[in-house]
């Protein structure tokens, strides 16, 4: 049996995880609660909150997994993309960890590990299979190969769609992140009640800034009209702008799925906890007779166990990186 502690701290969750032959042991997660205050994730703040956490962090998963630092046979971290200064703790620490113990390191990139998040359950998805992952700083289509293999069909040229569902929320006067915030408020809302058009974007590629500025205009425009425009149609509002938000990942992914003919369709990051693109996924997968996978609302956002698992499959292929390795904000999938 080996057993592999993987660390997560790519921005403003502190996260440890430890994995014994593929089995998910503990997934400990501190959500840095000091970004609220200023709407959005401060990277210096981010920072600092990790350094503090991290010890107990790890400490907590290793006593949960009822494992000691000595039983270890790797340590895993999240090498990017991300914030610099928050990758740079979970790199260092890591190191560390590896370099006391003399054990191996292991470098894993976030959005490859969100979608690996896919191979914690019993029930994996077959290759090839397609991956939509939405998250706050990204929005790609995946093909996804085999273990390690993917190719980027299409991604955002511009904002990711957790962005638009986040800054959406702020003009709501709704507080960070505000997409779980607007999911919640659009259950009691019309999703018909406002339209907003669907932007044209060449191939399998998203665009969200658009939506953004045109939800903008909508906000002022009838705010100057009824000063309590948005208290009086929030549910309305949110409904109709998680649809159409929605609806745009939705035309790409079945875009794809046709064109590649792929039956295979998964999605993954913080996004994925959508309810309503979660009801999508399985009207579509019931329509096109897609078999589809959908990870646990605790392996959508960010945590260190969707590290682990990845960190599992790079042990066995002894994909080590060395004491030198250095964290890379902007790290591309399949790199
Ligand atoms: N139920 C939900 N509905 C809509 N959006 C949601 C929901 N739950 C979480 N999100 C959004 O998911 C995003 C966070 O996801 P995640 O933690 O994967 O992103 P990130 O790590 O910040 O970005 P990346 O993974 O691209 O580096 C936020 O934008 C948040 O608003
Ligand atoms: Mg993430």
């Amino acid at each position: 049996m080996h057993t592999i502690l993987a660390i997560e701290s790519s921005c403003d969750e502190t996260s440890a995880s430890v994995v014994s032959d593929g089995k998910i042991r503990s997934n400990i997660i501190a959500t840095q609660d000091i970004h609220k205050q200023y709407g959005g994730v401060v990277p210096e703040l981010a920072s600092r909150a990790h350094e503090k956490n991290i010890v107990p962090v790890v400490q907590q998963a290793l006593e949960k997994a009822n494992i000691t630092k000595q039983q270890l046979d790797a340590v895993a971290f999240t090498q990017g993309p991300g914030l610099l200064g928050a990758l740079l703790i979970g790199n260092c620490f890591a190191k560390g960890m590896a370099m006391a113990l003399n054990i191996p390191l292991i470098g894993v990139n976030h959005m490859e590990a969100h979608i690996n998040a896919h191979f914690i359950a019993e029930n994996k998805p077959e290759f090839p299979f397609l991956c939509l992952t939405v998250s706050g700083g990204h929005t790609q289509i995946v093909l996804v190969t085999d273990f390690g293999k993917f190719e980027i069909l299409g991604e955002t040229i511009d904002d990711a769609v957790g962005e638009a569902f986040d800054k959406t929320a702020k003009l709501l006067n709704l507080p960070y992140p505000g997409g779980p915030l607007i999911d919640k408020m659009a259950k009691n809302g019309n999703s018909k009640a406002f339209i907003f058009s669907i932007p044209e974007v060449p191939d399998f590629n998203f665009s969200f800034s658009g939506i953004k500025t045109s939800i903008l205009y909508f906000i002022q425009k009838n705010t100057v009209q009824n000063p309590d425009f948005i208290s009086e149609n929030l549910a309305d509002i949110c409904a109709s702008v998680q649809f159409t938000l929605v609806e745009i990942l939705m035309r790409k992914l079945k875009k794809a799925a046709k064109q590649f003919h792929i039956k295979t369709i998964a999605i993954a990051g913080g996004v994925a906890a959508n309810s309503e693109l979660r009801k999508r996924i399985i009207e579509e997968s019931e329509k096109n007779d897609w078999k589809y996978f959908i990870p646990d609302f605790e392996y959508c956002t960010d945590n260190a166990a969707m590290i682990a698992i990845s960190a599992y499959y790079k042990y066995n292929n002894k994909d080590f990186v060395w004491l030198d390795a250095v964290p890379n904000a902007r790290m591309a999938i399949g790199t």
